[in-house]
């Protein structure tokens, strides 16, 4: 089976990466973000998932993406079940396979956090109903979705708009990327030799890029990452996983921090973007951080309105397939 992330198998899509959305799919969710974050704004009901039972697995701790999804189902009408991961037989070895197809027969959809990207894709390739990736160690959809969302908003486009990402060539960055080839955005990566992105990605990216108009720029040197840039965007350093490389992350990444000296080499207006949680002090100054410059509250708003969008658009009209 060919690695395609978000497909049509049995009837039903997966959202598992930007790469295979295409531009006219990114603009649909866009669009249907801002629509119903108008509504929920209105306090006008909007029930398109009424009946519908998400499923949340969550194998590493999340505070945004899981309440986001959960809060979101009920806001569409439906209803959100957590299961807790020691809680169900996979835990005792039950297989992928079929605690997908059993999953499958209750729930309309399914969002997964897991550590290695490949068991995603075996859940998207057993399972009946569509398939979210939550967050893997390769990438991090939902959060570029949401964050493009956030940079319309702010600079009132995507094209020609330049953000520059600095720090760890981490999940974040890799969907960061996808998406920023996507929409015709420029894009610089400031991240040191031993911390770069997945070079499959960046090559991915860089053939996406020829086609929308897109800019793949990347400097180890931070200033000149950030020089002119529209959006200042970083991420912790010890991502999920990699805590035994604490001491020697730090060490690596200190030149890499954002911080007011940095700031200053971006445009006048840039806007400052953290998918969260942040270490102030890491890859942070708490000054950007909680600066006037910094919209990361209403970046972590747009998870929510971002999550229904793409709830709906995979869910909707939808009957469950069974086997
Ligand atoms: N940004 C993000 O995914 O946050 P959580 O880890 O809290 O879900």
């Amino acid at each position: 089976m060919t690695k395609r992330t978000v497909h049509a198998q049995a009837g039903k899509k997966d959202l598992l990466d930007i790469a295979t959305l295409s531009r006219a799919e990114v603009e649909r969710l866009l669009t249907s973000a801002a629509l119903l974050k108008e509504k929920q704004r209105c306090g006008i009901p909007h029930p398109l998932l009424s009946g519908k039972t998400l499923g949340l697995l969550f194998q590493k701790p999340s505070t945004r993406t899981r309440v986001s999804f959960e809060a979101g189902m009920n806001q569409l009408g439906g209803h959100a079940l957590v299961l807790p991961m020691g809680e169900i037989q996979l835990s005792r070895g039950e297989s992928v396979a079929d605690t997908a197809r059993v999953l499958s027969c209750y729930l309309d959809a399914i969002v997964i956090r897991t550590y290695d990207h490949a068991i995603v894709e075996e859940w998207a390739r057993e399972a009946t109903m569509p398939v979210i990736n939550g967050l893997t160690d390769l990438s991090h959809p939902c959060q570029a979705l949401s964050d493009l969302l956030t940079i319309r908003e702010k600079k009132g486009r995507l094209k020609g708009i330049k953000i520059a990402y600095i720090g760890d060539g981490n999940n974040v960055a890799n969907s960061l990327i996808e998406a920023a080839a996507k929409m015709g955005m420029v894009i610089a990566l400031g991240c040191p030799a031993a911390y770069q992105l997945e070079q499959h990605i960046v090559d991915r990216a860089r053939v996406e890029a020829k086609k929308t108009g897109a800019m793949i720029e990347s400097s180890q040197d931070p200033h000149i990452a950030v020089k002119d840039a529209d959006v200042i965007y970083t991420d912790v350093w010890i991502s999920m996983g990699r805590e035994r490389e604490h001491a020697r992350r730090l060490k690596v990444l200190a030149p890499y921090q954002v911080n007011r000296r940095l700031l200053h080499c971006a445009k006048p207006d840039a806007i400052v973007m953290h998918c969260l949680p942040a270490h102030r002090g890491e890859e942070i100054s708490a000054e950007v951080l909680d600066g006037p410059q910094s919209v990361i509250i209403d970046q972590a708003e747009n998870r929510l309105h971002m999550q229904k969008a793409i709830l709906t658009n995979l869910l909707g009209n939808r009957s469950r397939t069974k086997r």
